[in-house]
């Protein structure tokens, strides 16, 4: 259960937003930020990041992850997603593929909160462990 506030969540979606403006999307013109929100109360955002061979794309959700993770941050409470067509405005909530849920699971395992936000306003929350039930993380290879 997340602890943030309203207002916290929406300057989350806010700051997801902003990193969206940073997209790489030639091929599907689809642009999508994530803003992740660490334990200790730092954000990691992220765009996705397309490449023309296609399967190196990488999704914002992971983008922002691996940023955090590469500065040694591991433990996270909250991620904030939203995504459209470059230009226009979300007609539905962008959810975390699969990969991106897994790759979530790895670190911050059932309790992280999504947010999926069409605008500050207007957004829906659910847990990884929702997203991913029976999750294979690193507790079931111990
Ligand atoms: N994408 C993300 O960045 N995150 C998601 O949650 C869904 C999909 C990206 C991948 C690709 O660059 C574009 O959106 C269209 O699938």
């Amino acid at each position: 259960m997340t602890k943030l506030t309203r207002e916290e969540k929406q300057t989350l979606i806010r700051q997801a937003f902003a990193a969206r403006e940073k997209a790489v999307a030639p091929y599907s013109h689809f642009m999508v930020g994530a803003a992740l929100r660490s334990a200790d109360g730092r954000v990691f955002t992220g765009c996705n990041i397309e490449n023309a061979a296609y399967t190196p794309t990488n999704c914002a959700e992971r983008t922002a992850l691996f940023k955090a993770v590469s500065e040694g941050v591991t433990e996270f409470t909250d991620i904030a997603v939203v995504g459209a067509i470059q230009g226009q405005v979300n007609e539905l909530v962008t959810a975390p593929c699969g990969v991106c849920r897994q790759a979530l699971f790895e670190f911050c395992g059932p309790e992280l909160n999504v947010i999926m936000a069409k605008t500050e306003e207007d957004f829906i929350e659910a847990s990884l462990g929702e997203l991913l039930p029976y999750g294979f993380g690193p507790k079931n290879i111990r």
